[in-house]
């Protein structure tokens, strides 16, 4: 096979760095978009023409009508999610049919796994993850222990009934401690179920094969992350992290296909950084300013609506997460948000212990004394908002840009200047 045509679009912060946004813009160019991780956890937020969409579940591209959208078997599937999202976009003028493809061995996120997911959290006291309590951990967790429910089982009801009933009993004593049994009461649980029968029949297949095909015949298909570098399970900061691997190689064991199949991998940061939920992060502003960074960014949860910590930008993190995906090109996002400033910090090392490092992994345990070494740069009046052409940026700008990418090394393509698809400035293909 010649090189695939197809694209990665992965996060490379604590998630929220604005993929949707170029993930949307560069579905217009693809066949498919394909989400190969995470679950309802994630919530992409994309301006149509003044139109707001938070998609939690289904790929983005499916705003875009003639393109299609497949959910690996790496995604937790909550269907009620689905379902929902499925009916509101019909309401919102945007067809769905014969676009959506989840595959048969795609886990479901049941109410149960919600419920634990909120019990689990609590009882870690102050070690508390601050999840976003959509069943993630505990529905990965059944993954792992191979009791968990998959699309697949929804069209056997006699097999299902016995495996609901060994999840039950594993999640039984755990979560009548909190005297609300409606959750697990398996005939609910089937009944249930069976209700999204009809929907997953229509959407079931076999999604690596899929995408291989449309790959293999000149077809472009985008991978859509979910979350960023810093949540994944291994690389991220343990244990304040999500329960996928939010990285490149969750493409392919989220989907099911060989990396051969993987063309190139873009990379999104923010021109700053935020972070929703616990654990560590270095560069965060804790005065004043943050709540006025947040206010600016609109830097609150689209999923959950927590107020997001905010923080500079830190490099030693960025290096990393690009080396760790294979980035090839880098979109760097909400540069306006950072407009009117008079200066702007930049993270270049960091001090542990009086010694300067420029190098530690987030599941170091030296990472949690980590304190930022920051570069000092001037700022810019002339606003950055809207503008859709690299000249007419302000100098300040610019050599905010240019000293990332010399630090950096991977080149900026993309910049985004603000919600709409169109406040964007490329820098080459
Ligand atoms: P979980 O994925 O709900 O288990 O949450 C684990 C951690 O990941 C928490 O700190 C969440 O706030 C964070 N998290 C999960 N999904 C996202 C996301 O899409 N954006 C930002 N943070 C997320």
């Amino acid at each position: 096979m010649m090189k695939a045509d197809s694209i990665a679009v992965l996060g490379l912060q604590w998630g929220d760095e604005g993929k949707g946004k170029v993930i949307d813009f560069l579905s217009e160019s693809c066949h498919a978009v394909a989400r190969f991780g995470g679950g309802a956890n994630a919530g992409h937020t994309i301006v149509v023409n003044g139109e707001k969409f938070i998609l939690k579940l289904l790929p983005s591209g499916i705003l875009h009508e003639d393109k299609l959208c497949f959910i690996g078997s790496g995604v937790a599937c909550d269907p009620e999610v689905l379902e929902t999202e499925i009916s509101e976009l019909g309401k919102r003028g945007i067809p769905t049919g014969g676009r959506i493809f989840i595959d048969y061995g795609t886990h479901l996120v049941l109410p149960l796994h919600k419920v634990s997911d909120g019990v689990l959290d609590a009882s870690r006291g102050k070690g508390a993850l601050d999840t976003t309590k959509k069943g993630i951990g505990p529905a990965f967790a059944d993954r792992a222990s191979r009791i968990g429910i998959r699309v697949a089982d929804i069209f056997d009801r006699q097999a299902l009934a016995l495996k609901l009933n060994t999840l039950v009993n594993a999640h039984e004593s755990f979560l009548t401690e909190i005297h609300d049994e409606t959750f697990i009461d398996q005939t609910n649980l089937a009944q249930d179920l069976s209700h999204y029968e009809t929907l997953f029949k229509s959407l079931v297949t076999d999604v690596g094969p899929k995408i291989m095909d449309l790959i293999a015949s000149g077809k472009k298909v985008l991978f859509e992350g979910a979350q960023g570098a810093l949540l994944d399970i291994d690389f991220g900061s343990y244990p304040y992290v999500t329960s996928t691997h939010t990285t490149t190689g969750g493409i392919f064991t989220g989907l099911g296909i060989p990396p051969s199949y993987l063309g190139s991998t873009a990379g999104v940061f923010k021109a700053y950084m935020t972070r929703v939920g616990h654990g560590p992060f270095p560069t965060e502003i804790t005065d004043d300013f943050a709540s006025e960074l947040r206010e600016k960014g609109g830097e609150y949860g689209s999923v959950t609506g927590r107020p997001r910590r905010v923080g500079w930008l830190d490099l030693v993190l960025l290096s990393r997460t690009i080396n760790l995906n294979g980035i090839d090109k880098l979109a760097i996002t909400k540069l306006d948000v950072l407009d009117g400033l008079d200066e702007i910090y930049v993270c270049e090392s960091y001090e542990i212990d009086g010694r300067k490092v420029s190098d530690v992994p987030p599941n170091h345990p030296d990472f949690y004394n980590a304190r930022p070494v920051y570069t000092k740069l001037k700022g810019w009046d002339k606003p950055t908002a809207g503008i859709r052409e690299l000249d007419k940026l302000s100098r300040e700008a610019r050599d905010y840009l240019d000293y990332i990418t010399e630090k950096i090394g991977v080149p900026i393509w993309l910049i985004s200047t603000g919600n709409s698809r169109d406040d964007t400035i490329l820098v080459g293909d």
